[in-house]
C-alpha cells in the first residue's frame, strides 16, 4: 500500500490516506520515496488557488528523492535500486511516487538521499531562469531576491560556482549572514536597508546585469533603477503583489529585457532539455561539493501540517522537507 497526504476540500485540512503503489506508465520511473521537497506553491494548492494541470496527480508534492523501484516501458539508463532524484507531475507527498524519466536526475555519491529532496525543483528553477531565459554569464553581476527561499539558497551557489559576482537580499541579519556565507558577495536585510541605495553606496548603481525576482511589488521599480544597460530581469513569483505603479522610462532608456516564467506550465520536451543542460553544467559542482542542497528542517510525513506552517511561518533558510 501506498501512504500519501490528502487535502479535505471541506476545510483543508490534511490527513494521511492509503491506496494501491501506482505502476510507472511509459516514459515513468516509480520512486520508492525517502523525502519530498516542500515547496510555497504546496501551500497554494492546498488553498484551492494553484489547481493542478489536468493530466496531474491531485497530491501535493512537486520534487521526490528515492530509489528505483520499477521502470515503464522505452525508459533506458535506470536500474532498479538507483539513487534517482524527480521532478514529479504532483504526488510528491507520499512514500510510492511516480516522475518523467525525462525529468529523473541521478544522486551523486556526495549528496545525502535524503537532502537530494531538495535538489530538483531549485535545479529546474535556476537553469531555466538565471541561464537559459537571463543568459547569465561568467563575470556578470546578478541580484537574487529571497535569496534564503529553497530557490535563492542554490541559485547564490549556482551563480557563484559559474563565476558570476553575486548580491541578494533578505528578511534578517542572521539570513544574511547565510547567504553570504553560501558565496554571496554581499547580501541586504531589505527591513533595515533599501538595496538600491547599499548597491548605489558600493558604487554599484545601474551595475546589476541580471536579476531573479521573487518578491515583486515595490522591488519591481527598485531592480529597473539598479539594472545596467542591457540586463535581464526575471519573475518567477510576486510575493508582494502582482501589481505596482512602474515608470518603464529604464526598460528604453537601458535596453532591458523584463521576463518571467512558471515551471510547472511548461511541457515535459522543455523540462528534457533543462534536465540535460543541468548535468552538462550543474552537476560537476554538485559533484565537487561547490553546490549542496540547504536543508532547513525535516519532519516525518505525519507532520506534513507543521512542515507547512514552518514554511508559511518564514523563518526557515533553504529548504524543508517530508521524511517518509
Ligand atoms: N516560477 C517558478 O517556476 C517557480 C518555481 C519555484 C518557486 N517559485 C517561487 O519562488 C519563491 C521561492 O520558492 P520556495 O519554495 O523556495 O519558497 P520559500 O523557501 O518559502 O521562500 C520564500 C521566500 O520569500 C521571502 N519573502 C517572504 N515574504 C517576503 C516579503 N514580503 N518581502 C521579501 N521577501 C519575502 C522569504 O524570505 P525572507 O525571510 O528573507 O523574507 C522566503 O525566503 C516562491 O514564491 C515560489 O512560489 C517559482
Amino acid at each position: 500500500m501506498r501512504r500519501y497526504v490528502a487535502i479535505n476540500p471541506a476545510d483543508q485540512s490534511l490527513s494521511v490516506e492509503r491506496d494501491t503503489v501506482p505502476q510507472p506508465a511509459a516514459g515513468e520511473l516509480l520512486i520508492e520515496v525517502c523525502a519530498a521537497g516542500l515547496n510555497r506553491a504546496d501551500l497554494l494548492q492546498r488553498a484551492g488557488h494553484y489547481p493542478p494541470p489536468e493530466d496531474a496527480s491531485p497530491i501535493m508534492g512537486l520534487e521526490v528523492s528515492g530509489r528505483v523501484a520499477a521502470i515503464g516501458a522505452g525508459v533506458e539508463g535506470w536500474a532498479v535500486g538507483d539513487r534517482v532524484c524527480a521532478l514529479t507531475h504532483g504526488g510528491g507527498y507520499a512514500d510510492w511516487a511516480l516522475a518523467p524519466a525525462s525529468q529523473s536526475l541521478p544522486v551523486p555519491a556526495s549528496i545525502d538521499l535524503e537532502a537530494a529532496a531538495g535538489l530538483p525543483e531549485a535545479l529546474f528553477t535556476v537553469w531555466h531562469n538565471l541561464f537559459q531565459r537571463a543568459r547569465l554569464q561568467a563575470g556578470e553581476r546578478v541580484l537574487i531576491h529571497g535569496g534564503a527561499s529553497g530557490i535563492g539558497t542554490l541559485a547564490i551557489q549556482a551563480c557563484r560556482a559559474l563565476g558570476a559576482d553575486v548580491y541578494s537580499t533578505a528578511g534578517s541579519a542572521e539570513k544574511c549572514a547565510a547567504l553570504e556565507a553560501l558565496g554571496a558577495t554581499r547580501a541586504f536585510n531589505y527591513r533595515e536597508e533599501d538595496f538600491e541605495q547599499a548597491l548605489a553606496g558600493l558604487g554599484l548603481a545601474n551595475r546589476i546585469e541580471v536579476i531573479l525576482d521573487m518578491v515583486g511589488g515595490d522591488f519591481i521599480q527598485k531592480n529597473f533603477n539598479v539594472a545596467a544597460p542591457e540586463a535581464r530581469l526575471v519573475s518567477i513569483a510576486f510575493i508582494r503583489g502582482f501589481k505596482a505603479e512602474v515608470n518603464f522610462a529604464p526598460l528604453l532608456f537601458k535596453r532591458l529585457t523584463f521576463t518571467g516564467s512558471t515551471l510547472r506550465a511548461q511541457s515535459f520536451a522543455q523540462k528534457a532539455v533543462m534536465k540535460e543542460e543541468i548535468l552538462q553544467h550543474l552537476y560537476p559542482h554538485l559533484d565537487s561539493g561547490a553546490l549542496r542542497p540547504v536543508i532547513d528542517r525535516v519532519f516525518p510525513l505525519e507532520e506534513v501540517d507543521a512542515a507547512q506552517q514552518w514554511m508559511q511561518g518564514g523563518t526557515h533558510t533553504g529548504k524543508i522537507l517530508l521524511r517518509m
